[in-house]
C-alpha cells in the first residue's frame, strides 16, 4: 500500500505533490518520487527514507519547475527499498512516468515479454513493467496504449501516468486498489486517498475498478477500459482532514479490519499460478523442503498465535512436525535444533527484538531461516536466509487485525507448498484447499458486512471485569488471538483456554454472567466443546459460540451465536477471527479507550 499524488494547473505542480504525499505518508514511507514536466522532458527526483529527504533534496519542491506532475509514496512489495526502486517510474525513453499502488500479478511474464522486445529494466519492481509496456503499446494516443495495457496486466493497480508528448493531461487508471480525482479550481489532482486534495478541493470524483480519468487544467474526462467516455457524478467531502486519514474509518483499526478482504487477495492471488502454489522468494526445491526434519516457528504476540494455528495446518497438512515458541522463551531456553530444521521467524514489524534475536540465535547455530515479515527490509527481512512478505501494507493501529490475517495466508500457502512436496496430500486435495482459500475474501467482506449485530452485544459487555475465550485445536489459537485483542485495547481481563483443560482448575473463575466466547469451528470437536459449554453454563457463564454456519445443534447449548460461512477446517481461523476483533473494537469504543494507541502499548516492540 503506496501513496499516490498527481496534479496538472495554474500553479507549480511540485510543492502540491509534496504536499499531498505528505497527506498519504502513513500509507507507506520507505522512499518518495515525485516527475515533473519541465516544459521540455519529464524530469524525476526520488529519495529513500521518509518524505522529508525528498522535500529537501527538491528544496520543497523549488528545483523542479513545472505545472503537471506526479508522486508516489512508497511501501515496498517487489525490490527492496532504494531509490532504484522508488517510484516513478520511467519506460526506455523517459517519455513515460509511472507511479503505481497495488501488485502486477504477472509481472515477471509481462517483463519477460517485453526484455523479449528489447526493453531494459532498471529496478526490481512490477511496476516498471507498466511504463515500458505503456510505451509498447503508445502510437500517438495514450489513452490507447492504457486501455491495451490494462487488457493484459493482472493483480491490483492504481496508477499515475503522465507522457511526455502529452503533457498537458495527466492520466488516472484504477484496478483494485482505490483512486480519487479532485476538482479544483486552479487545476486538478489524482490521489489514492482523499486528504491528499482536501487542501485544494472538497469535490471529489471516486474512480471505479477498470475506469481512467484524463485529468487538464481545465477539466476531467472519464473513460472504460474500452476507451469509451462515460459520465460521473462528484461527491463533496464534508469530513475533516484527520478523519479523511482514516480513509473515513473512526479509527485506524477499523479501517485495517475493512482491508481484510484486500490484504488477504494481495498475499494469496499472486502465489496461486494455475492451480499450483508459487512461492518464488521460498528458493526451496521440493528436495530441501523434503529434507525438512522439523520447523520450529518463533513468533511475539499476534505473529505467535498465527504460529499455533500454522503448527496445525503444517502437522495435518504436510505431516512435518511443529514446535511454536515465544521469541522470548525461545531464545532463552538453549533449544534443541538440528541440521534438517527449518526456523520460521513471523513478525509485523520485522523489528521486534526479541523474534530478531531469536532469529540470530537460530542463524548463528546455522539453521536454515525463514521469515514471514510484513514490512519489506526490516531487520527480520534482511537478516533471514529467506523472506516471505505479508503484503499487508502499513499497519497504523497497534492491535492487529490485517497483518495477521496475512501471517495466516502466508502460513497455508507454505503449508500446502510443504505438502505437495513432501507427497501427502493429492492434487484433487490441493485443488479443494485453493479453491476454499480463494473464497476467503468475499467470506470476510460479508462477515465484515455484519458487524451491526456484533456491535450491539458488545454494547452490554462494555462493563465486563472477566472474559474467557475457549477452544479446541485450531479453536483454541484462535481463542489465544481473540483474548489478546480484547484485552490490549479495552482493559478488559481475558484469558484464553484450552476448553478440555477448563475443569483443570479454570472454571472456578466462572460466576453468575462471566462471559466466554467459545470458539466451534472444528467439525470433528464440536460434541466435545459443547459439553464444555454445557458445564460452563451451568455454572452460570453466559456464552456466545462462534461456529461455522449449519452447526445448529450449538444453538441448544449456548446463549449467543455467531455463523461464519463454511471453509476448510485448516482456513476457520480466517473466518472467526472477524467477528472476535470486531466485538474487541466494539468493546474499546463502547468504553471510551484510546483504541489505535492502547495503554503502555507500542507498534513495534524494539526492546527486549
Ligand atoms: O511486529 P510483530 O509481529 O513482531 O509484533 C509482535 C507483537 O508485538 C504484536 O503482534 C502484538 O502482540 C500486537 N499488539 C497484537 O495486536
Amino acid at each position: 500500500m503506496c501513496g499516490i499524488v498527481g496534479y496538472i494547473g495554474e500553479a507549480q505542480a511540485a510543492p502540491i505533490l509534496l504536499d499531498g504525499l505528505s497527506k498519504l505518508e502513513y500509507r507507506g514511507y520507505d522512499s518518495a518520487g515525485i516527475a515533473v514536466y519541465d516544459g521540455e522532458e519529464i524530469r524525476v527526483q526520488k529519495a529513500t527514507g521518509r518524505l522529508k529527504a525528498l522535500s529537501e533534496l527538491t528544496h520543497d519542491g523549488a528545483t523542479m519547475p513545472g505545472v503537471s506532475g506526479i508522486g508516489h509514496t512508497r511501501w515496498a512489495t517487489h525490490g527492496a527499498p532504494s531509490n532504484v526502486n522508488a517510484h516513478p517510474h520511467y519506460n526506455q525513453d523517459k517519455t513515460i512516468a509511472v507511479v503505481h499502488n497495488g501488485i502486477i500479478e504477472n509481472y515477471m511474464k509481462l517483463r519477460k515479454y517485453l526484455e523479449g522486445k528489447g526493453c531494459q529494466f532498471v529496478s526490481e519492481t512490477d511496476t516498471e513493467v507498466v511504463a515500458h509496456l505503456l510505451a509498447r503499446y503508445y502510437k500517438g494516443d495514450p489513452l490507447e496504449a492504457v486501455t491495451k495495457a490494462m487488457h493484459r496486466m493482472e493483480g491490483s493497480y492504481a496508477l499515475g501516468i503522465i507522457f511526455k508528448d502529452h503533457a498537458d493531461k495527466v492520466y488516472a487508471v484504477r484496478k483494485d486498489s482505490p483512486m480519487i480525482v479532485g476538482h479544483g479550481k486552479d487545476g486538478n489532482l489524482i490521489a489514492s486517498d482523499v486528504p491528499a486534495v482536501l487542501k485544494y478541493t472538497r469535490k471529489v470524483y471516486f474512480i471505479q475498478n477498470e475506469e481512467i480519468a484524463a485529468l487538464t487544467k481545465e477539466g476531467i474526462t472519464f473513460f472504460n477500459v474500452d476507451g469509451d467516455e462515460i459520465a460521473k457524478e462528484p461527491t463533496t467531502i464534508d469530513w475533516d482532514v484527520n478523519a479523511a486519514e482514516k480513509g473515513g474509518y473512526e479509527h485506524f483499526m477499523l479501517k485495517e479490519m475493512y482491508e481484510q478482504p484486500q490484504t488477504v487477495k494481495d498475499t494469496l492471488n499472486p502465489r496461486i499460478r494455475d492451480g499450483e502454489v508459487v512461492i518464488e522468494e521460498l528458493g526451496m526445491e521440493d528436495g530441501e523442503i523434503c529434507a525438512v526434519n522439523r520447523i520450529h516457528i518463533v513468533a511475539c504476540g499476534s505473529a505467535y498465535h498465527a504460529g499455533v494455528t500454522a503448527k496445525y495446518v503444517f502437522e495435518g497438512l504436510a505431516r512435518v512436525p511443529v514446535e511454536v515458541d515465544l521469541a522470548s522463551e525461545f531464545r532463552y531456553r538453549n533449544p534443541i535444533l538440528q541440521q534438517d530444521d527449518l526456523v520460521i521467524i513471523i513478525s509485523q514489524s520485522g523489528e521486534t527484538a526479541d523474534s530478531l534475536a531469536a532469529l540470530r540465535e537460530a542463524k548463528a547455530r546455522g539453521i536454515k531461516t525463514l521469515g514471514i515479515v510484513n514490512v519489506v527490509g526490516s531487520s527480520i527481512a534482511r537478516e533471514a536466509d529467506r523472506v516471505m512478505y505479508t503484503w499487508a501494507g502499513p499497519e497504523i493501529a497497534v492491535a492487529t487485525t490485517k497483518a495477521y490475517s496475512a501471517q495466516l495466508i502466508a502460513e497455508y500457502l507454505l503449508a500446502i507448498k510443504f505438502a505437495q512436496a513432501r507427497n501427502t496430500v493429492s492434487a484433487q486435495e490441493v485443488e479443494g484447499l485453493l479453491r476454499d482459500l480463494q473464497k476467503l475474501p468475499e467470506q470476510i467482506e460479508m462477515l465484515l458486512g455484519n458487524k451491526g449485530r456484533i456491535q450491539h452485544f458488545a454494547n452490554r459487555y462494555i462493563a465486563a471485569k472477566d472474559v474467557f475465550f475457549v477452544g479446541r485445536g485450531i479453536d483454541y489459537a484462535i481463542s489465544m488471538e481473540g483474548s489478546l485483542k480484547l484485552k490490549e485495547i479495552s482493559y478488559i481481563h481475558s484469558e484464553a483456554y484450552a476448553a478440555g483443560e477448563l475443569k483443570h482448575g479454570t472454571i472456578s473463575l466462572i460466576e453468575e454472567g462471566t462471559l466466554v466466547a467459545a470458539v466451534v469451528t472444528q467439525e470433528e470437536l464440536y460434541k466435545k466443546t459443547i459439553s464444555n459449554i454445557v458445564e460452563l453454563r451451568s455454572r452460570g457463564a453466559f456464552v456466545l459460540a462462534v461456529t461455522n454456519t449449519g452447526n445448529r445443534e450449538i444453538e441448544k447449548a449456548a446463549d449467543y451465536v455467531i455463523y461464519i460461512p463454511q471453509t476448510n477446517w485448516y482456513f476457520t481461523n480466517s473466518l472467526a477471527i472477524i467477528p472476535l476483533q470486531l466485538f474487541s473494537y466494539y468493546v474499546s469504543v463502547g468504553k471510551g479507550c484510546d483504541v489505535d494507541k492502547p495503554r503502555n502499548l507500542a507498534k513495534s516492540v524494539t526492546v527486549e
